[in-house]
């Protein structure tokens, strides 16, 4: 029954991504196709008085320059241009009118014969501002930032505080306070935003666009230019790294529809590098935490703020500071959390949104409060263990911490750790050891899902989702094949096209999980399919047998009850005269709320730390996760070690850099952004503890994308801090910050 499942099978879509032949946004091509350069505002806020294009138009090969000020008609509500993530507010419309809301923002298109032309134009076009004054610096910010409401009813506000904080804090024997920040983040994924439209004439279009969700540009795209569904299609059938930017439909795909359809041609739209700095990014955030603790290790209090960035027309934000008081025993608990409004654009998700900050802050906090309680921080943890959800009190449907604690630590060698700061070394470096507690959300969504198995044996399996380099396909074809008894070989996968069965965006770990559960219902009506036919066979030896007393397994349909009972597929079909069985089958998750969904992990990590110089290497990671069942360990395991290395970034390379006085960023190039590179990246050990879930779906399984960063970078500081003894609360840990 479960031959795939399980096993470390590598990407079925391996070999047409290293061999060139995977097809991305920007490498499709179209008869006639002309090439779109973006123009972008040089300042954070303001309005265009005038775009001066005679010179761009005037370079031979150039066929026009797009503004608002010659624009076909676009939506002019709100909702036209709310996509399935849209957080609350006025979304942004790209070329709408003349105002600016932050710098970076498109204000034309200048569209060309070849892209080194449109290019070249684009530096030609000159615009006249009205400039106003802008803040983009959150410090400033901070006191006029606004209160969301607590307790509020939305996904991501913050949870209802129980019993009282302030004083609990206040009679604690042992107290900690700290203030925590992240910059500005940004997701650098290797693809460029881009978007290809092939104008298929009479106003239909084939956009192929760079996205983490078709179905979600299809409808914005129909929204803002008013067409009708069946007159567009999406595609992405890979991505280059999305990591949350793909989520919401990016400006590319408004800017190339909006020329397509104004010159009835095809048309490409690439971002620049430098462009995709002014798209969403990981929002900066200062986070206030107080813990107040028995001399024992427990917990009595527990608060958590936040000020987050967002921009001047929507309001942005994720439940940073809800896991603190979800994840420890405590009996008080408290959380704040307010917006800061900043001339920039909107933030968007980025992996593990919330968790990767607000986790940090708590598991740097909670390394903190072990150092004045003089216990061991992996102790101390154990002693604030919690079978249940604090927040909602509620059990969890599975909850394998503990295991991913002790075989963590075991990997690494936790127990042979000298307790006191700088008192590990090797030659001129100091030694440090840290470990964090990570924790995300095991969420599954609504989705469909399309079988068709043909006479040959032979199935093709489609959903519109999306796969961002997560492995989708493959776990898609593994467990269609174990649901249906086929070889792996035996099964087409098909997803990121608009007109397959419905899919949520892919995010928030959510695919793997809801996908391979629609997979395993859409195979049980092509097996109740299957065992109709059967029966019709004369002497059929499923005659009377129950649907579910027939499994489907080395291509035949077999009794359960008594295995020598079976037909094969093939005469199945035949004999019923039947040459294509299809299915489709949407899934819900009816959850009744009486169970906590999430994954864990516990990280171990070793610095060492030039003495002279502050110079830190992360010399070796252990992650222990506990996420379900893995449906391929190979695939899982790259997931984990991906989030690992984001999170080496996190603690000591990424940092957004704005000019204020610009209102603009100033490292808007990987050269200058700085991101972990080969030489940064050392030993990385995985683990997955065993975690069976009986509730969360039929298969048991969780998502892990994003959990893999979560409690990474605390694990880090917490070791630096261990190394030298210098504790170091602003990511990233720089340096000169270590020498200060
Ligand atoms: Mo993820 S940040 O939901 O792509």
């Amino acid at each position: 029954m479960q031959k795939y499942i399980g096993t470390s099978v590598s990407r079925i879509d391996g070999r047409a991504k290293v061999t060139g032949e995977a097809k991305y946004a920007a490498e499709f091509n179209a008869p006639g196709l002309i090439h779109g350069s973006v123009v972008t505002s040089s300042f954070a806020k303001g309005r265009i008085v005038r775009i001066d294009a005679s010179d761009a138009l005037r370079v031979a090969g150039v066929i026009d320059v797009l503004s608002h000020e010659n624009r076909p008609p676009m939506a002019s509500t709100d909702s036209a241009y709310e996509d399935e993530t849209a957080p609350k507010g006025s979304p942004f419309r790209p070329l709408y009118d003349n105002r600016i809301m932050f710098s970076g923002q498109p204000i034309a298109l200048v569209v060309a014969e070849e892209p080194e032309i449109a290019r070249f134009a684009a530096s030609l076009v000159h615009a006249e501002y009205d400039e106003e004054a802008h803040d983009t610096d959150v410090f400033h910010r901070r006191d006029e930032a606004v209160a969301l409401e607590p307790p509020t009813e939305s996904l991501f506000g913050p949870p209802k505080p129980r019993g009282s904080a302030e004083k609990a804090f206040a009679a604690a024997e042992v107290r900690h306070a700290g203030e925590y920040y992240v910059p500005i983040e940004h997701h650098n994924p290797m693809e460029l935003y881009a978007c290809t439209v092939v104008w298929e004439g009479e106003g239909k279009l084939t956009i192929y666009d760079k996205t983490q969700g078709v179905q979600n540009v299809h409808r914005y795209v129909c929204g803002v230019f008013d067409m009708k569904p069946d007159d567009v299609r999406v595609m992405s059938a890979y991505m280059g790294g999305g990591f949350g930017s793909g989520l919401r439909p990016q400006y590319e795909v408004v800017l190339a529809v909006l020329a397509a359809r104004a010159l009835t041609r095809s048309v490409r739209v690439v971002l620049t590098r430098q462009q995709m700095y002014a798209l969403g990014y990981r929002p900066a955030m200062i986070q206030r935490i107080e813990l107040g603790a028995r001399p024992g290790g427990t917990l009595e209090a527990i608060t958590h703020e936040a000020i987050t960035v967002t921009s001047q027309y929507e309001d942005f934000y994720r439940q940073e500071t809800a896991w603190s008081g979800l994840l420890y025993a405590c009996a008080n608990a408290k959380y704040a959390h307010k917006l800061a409004r900043l001339d920039l654009p909107t933030p968007c998700d980025m992996r593990c949104p919330s968790a990767a900050t607000g986790v940090y802050a708590l598991e740097c906090a909670m390394d903190e409060l072990a150092v004045t309680l003089k216990l061991d921080p992996l102790e101390m943890r154990l002693r604030c263990y919690s079978d249940r959800d604090q927040n909602t009190d509620r059990p969890y449907s599975s909850k394998s911490l503990r295991a991913c604690y002790h075989q963590g630590a075991e990997a690494f060698g936790w127990d042979k750790r000298s307790p006191e700061p700088r008192s590990m070394r090797d030659g001129n470096e100091l030694i440090g050891w840290g470990m964090a507690t990570g924790i995300w959300e095991a969420l599954q969504m609504p989705i469909a899902v399309r079988i068709i198995l043909s006479a040959n044996g032979h199935v093709e399996v489609s959903c519109a989702t999306s796969d961002i380099g997560t492995g989708t396909y493959t776990i898609m074809a593994q467990v269609a094949a174990d649901m249906l008894g086929l070889p792996m070989e035996s099964i087409t996968t098909k997803l990121g096209d608009s007109t397959l069965p419905n899919s949520p965006v892919e995010g928030g770990s959510w695919i793997a999980a809801s996908i391979s559960n629609g997979i395993a219902t859409t195979a049980d009506a092509i097996r109740a399919e299957l065992l109709r036919l059967a029966k019709q066979m004369p002497n059929s030896p499923l005659a009377h047998a129950a649907p579910d007393e027939v499994a489907l397994a080395d291509g035949k349909l077999v009794s359960k009850l008594d295995a020598s009972r079976a037909v094969s597929i093939v005469d199945a079909m035949r004999h019923g005269a039947v040459d294509r069985i299809e299915q489709e089958k949407s899934t819900t998750f009816a959850d009744d709320g009486s169970k906590a969904h999430n994954t864990h992990s516990a990280v171990f990590s070793e610095v060492k730390v030039d003495e002279q110089l502050g110079v830190i290497r992360v010399t070796r990671v252990v992650s222990a996760v506990a996420a379900g069942r893995i449906l391929n360990t190979k695939t899982a395991r790259s997931q984990i070690v991906g989030g690992v290395v984001w999170g080496i970034g996190m603690a000591l390379h990424e940092e957004t850099l704005l000019d204020h006085t610009f209102g603009r960023v100033m490292n808007a190039n990987i050269a200058e952004y700085h991101v972990p590179v080969n030489a940064d990246v050392h030993d990385i050990k995985v683990i997955f503890v065993d975690e069976p879930d009986a509730t969360i779906n039929r298969l048991g399984i969780k998502g892990l994308g994003e959990i893999g960063i979560v409690g990474v970078a605390a694990a880090i500081a917490n070791a630096v801090y261990h190394a030298t003894g210098k504790r170091v609360r602003d990511l990233p840990i720089t340096l000169d910050k270590l020498q200060r």
